[in-house]
């Protein structure tokens, strides 16, 4: 299965919803997820993600390994999105930074 990582939070860009062919993320305030057990690993959203926070669970690094998890947990409790939305305000600003777990929402 593809993951969201830390980088999506406080961007939330959202370009990765539009081209899953099965409508598998699910959206909290700063932070979007993909839903372990909906997800096909057809690759599609990964390249698409701006801020390059979707990668395949193999390629995740050790740092990146919580999100495995998280994702699983929010998925079940967060609502479907399947359109493209406005990024959140200084979305580039927070492109990059490091340590943005502290910050999520839920
Ligand atoms: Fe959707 Fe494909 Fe991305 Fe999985 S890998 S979340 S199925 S676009
Ligand atoms: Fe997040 Fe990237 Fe999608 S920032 S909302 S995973 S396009």
């Amino acid at each position: 299965t593809y993951v969201v990582t830390e980088n999506c939070i406080r961007c939330k860009y959202t370009d990765c919803v539009e081209v899953c062919p099965v409508d598998c993320f699910y959206e909290g305030p700063n932070f979007l997820v993909i839903h372990p057990d909906e997800c096909i690993d057809c690759g599609l959203c990964e390249p698409e993600c701006p801020a390059d926070a979707i990668l395949h669970e193999d390629d995740l690094s050790d740092a990146q390994q919580p999100y495995v998890e998280l994702n699983a947990e929010l998925a079940e409790v967060w609502p479907n999105i399947t359109e493209r939305k406005a990024p959140l305000d200084d979305a580039e600003d927070w492109n990059g930074k490091e340590d943005k777990l502290k910050y999520l929402e839920r």
